[in-house]
């Protein structure tokens, strides 16, 4: 069942190109037109738009600021500028059955666990492990813990204990999800 499950996966993996897609949708909710004498440092002393939050709102302002027209619009204050969104993956999961053996993580799982081997291309060294993250598919959101390393998924994909998914997902084996870290 495994095997089955795996070479779906390889060839899933081709089909599906791997999109981690920060859309940091901001609105901007205030604006300040640029007048002669203008820096980037008068305008955030005058508007209190921190540096980092003028260039992430401003994108065609230059690293060194030095590209200000006078008369230009600017935005000072967008929603969501300085809680940027989590990143939505999307990735190919498949499901296995840890058996109470110890994860990458260090942690004995069991298959009824709510847990995920996260795949090579976000394992980072392990650095992500203990951390939840939120998988939709198939209109269902769950969340798991990252807890183990699968060395088999793709870039963005995963494999989640058994235990955490209906049987349906199981009868599917390997299906697209979109997930981020919560
Ligand atoms: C990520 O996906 C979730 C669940 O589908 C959705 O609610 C959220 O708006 C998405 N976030 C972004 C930044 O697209
Ligand atoms: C993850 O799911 C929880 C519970 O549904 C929700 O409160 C949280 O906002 C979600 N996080 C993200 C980043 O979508």
């Amino acid at each position: 069942m495994f095997f089955k499950t795996f070479s779906t996966l390889i060839l899933t993996a081709l089909a599906v190109s791997a999109s981690p897609a920060l859309q940091a949708r901001q609105s901007c909710t205030a604006t300040y037109n640029v007048v002669s004498g203008d820096t980037c440092a008068t305008i955030e002393s005058k508007t209190g738009v921190s540096d980092p939050q003028l260039h992430a709102l401003n994108p065609s302002i230059n690293s060194g600021c030095t590209n200000l027209q006078i008369g230009q619009v600017l935005c000072v204050s967008g929603s969501g500028g300085s809680t940027p969104f989590p990143t939505n993956y999307t990735g190919i999961a498949t499901f296995y059955d840890p058996n109470g053996g110890i994860g990458a993580c260090g942690t004995i799982l069991q298959n009824n666990d709510f847990v995920v081997a996260l795949g090579t291309g976000l394992w980072d060294g392990g650095s992500h492990c203990g951390q939840t993250i939120n998988v939709s598919y198939q209109g269902k959101i769950i969340q798991v813990v990252v807890e183990d390393l699968c060395l088999g998924c793709q870039a963005n994909g995963f494999a989640l204990a058994e235990g955490a998914l209906d049987p349906e997902y199981q009868t599917d084996g390997a299906i697209t999800v979109v997930w981020s870290f919560a």
